[in-house]
């Protein structure tokens, strides 16, 4: 199959990203990020999540930072919700689309959302029918998509089981993720294949996280089964609260670096996106993440 002409980068640096981190970022911070991602011509951002801020703190400003959100048209903001009383507090808040997130992975499903994966799925079926209704669309996220920390290896059958219980509910997109970046392309295709036996080619996506430097190749074993949506953090910003040791997402401005160089449109200005990186790295007190970022800054200042 012929490459994507076209690649939809979900932006998710700030949600992934950020709730990760250990030291208080201020809303104010994660708002400017946001206005800064739009303005390099992300158009679709994964702006914070409704979930208990006993579990992830980080995350305990989700209605100050869609409130404090200038909205730009043509862009569409998403907002995590595990459950209805985190869809009530979201849907007050006006996102484009939610996240129902659920796991391949019966552990990670108990540390993560704590519930099975059937559990878990009888949760989400009223959210999704109450989003619906109000004509938000809804992306399911599969955590452990390839790998588990708690299980190892996670064979793709079980990947198109949460997609296909998924599917059943009225999930409209799934993201095949893998959080703890263990995956290599061959893994990668055939868990992505396990979703498209039960969604169509434009509504199933990539999520990759980087701990074993793998997601770029997994971006590209991605494309070449026609995969054009592809979830990324900004500077690689994260990790997984759930996941020990697991590294932020691919890297936007790699990503877009990767797909420019094979002719693939994003929309995005890359050096809009450094500085985006660059702004909240520096908030952050950080060095940058993207090896793209660093590469490009450095002939910047020659
Ligand atoms: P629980 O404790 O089983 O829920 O948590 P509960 O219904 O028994 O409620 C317990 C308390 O939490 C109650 O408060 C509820 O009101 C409150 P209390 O009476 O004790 O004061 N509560 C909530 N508060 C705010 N918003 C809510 C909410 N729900 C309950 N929505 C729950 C279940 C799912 C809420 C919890 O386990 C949780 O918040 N987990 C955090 C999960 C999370 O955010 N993980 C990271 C994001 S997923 C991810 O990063 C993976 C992804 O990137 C893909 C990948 O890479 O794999 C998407
Ligand atoms: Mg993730």
């Amino acid at each position: 199959m012929s490459l994507p002409s076209h690649v939809t980068i979900v932006e998710v640096g700030p949600r992934d990203g950020l709730q990760n981190e250990k030291q208080a970022v201020d809303t104010a911070v994660k708002v400017e990020l946001i206005h800064r991602l739009q303005a390099a011509g992300l158009k679709e951002i994964e702006a914070t999540s409704f979930v208990s801020p006993k579990w992830v703190p980080q995350m305990a400003d989700n209605a100050a930072v869609m409130a404090g959100i200038a909205r730009q048209s043509g862009v569409r903001y998403s907002v995590l919700t595990p459950n209805l009383k985190g869809w009530e507090a979201a849907a007050a808040t006006r996102p484009d689309e939610i996240v129902v997130f659920g796991a391949a992975s019966e552990a990670f499903s108990q540390k993560n959302i704590n519930c099975s994966i059937a559990e878990s799925i009888e949760r989400f079926a009223p959210v999704v029918d109450a989003a619906r209704a109000a004509g938000v669309k809804v992306r399911g996220a599969i955590s452990c998509a390839v790998g588990c920390p708690y299980e190892g290896e996670i064979a793709p059958e079980r990947v198109a089981l949460v997609a296909r219980l998924m599917a059943q509910i009225g999930v409209q997109h799934v993201g095949v993720a893998d959080t703890i970046g263990v995956g290599t392309p061959l893994k990668v295709q055939r868990a992505l294949e396990a979703a498209l036996q039960h969604y169509p080619l434009h509504e199933v996506s990539g999520h990759f996280h980087d701990t074993y430097g793998m997601a770029l190749a997994n971006v590209h074993a991605s494309l070449q089964l026609g995969i054009a949506t592809f979830d990324t953090s900004v500077s690689g910003l994260g990790g997984c609260p759930y996941a020990k040791g697991a590294t932020g997402n691919v890297a936007t401005e790699d990503v877009v670096y990767l797909l420019h160089g094979l002719g693939i449109a994003t929309g995005i200005d890359l050096d809009a996106l450094i500085d985006a990186g660059q702004f909240i790295r520096g908030a952050l007190g950080q060095p940058n993440g993207s090896r793209v970022a660093r590469a490009l800054l450095v002939k910047r200042a020659a």
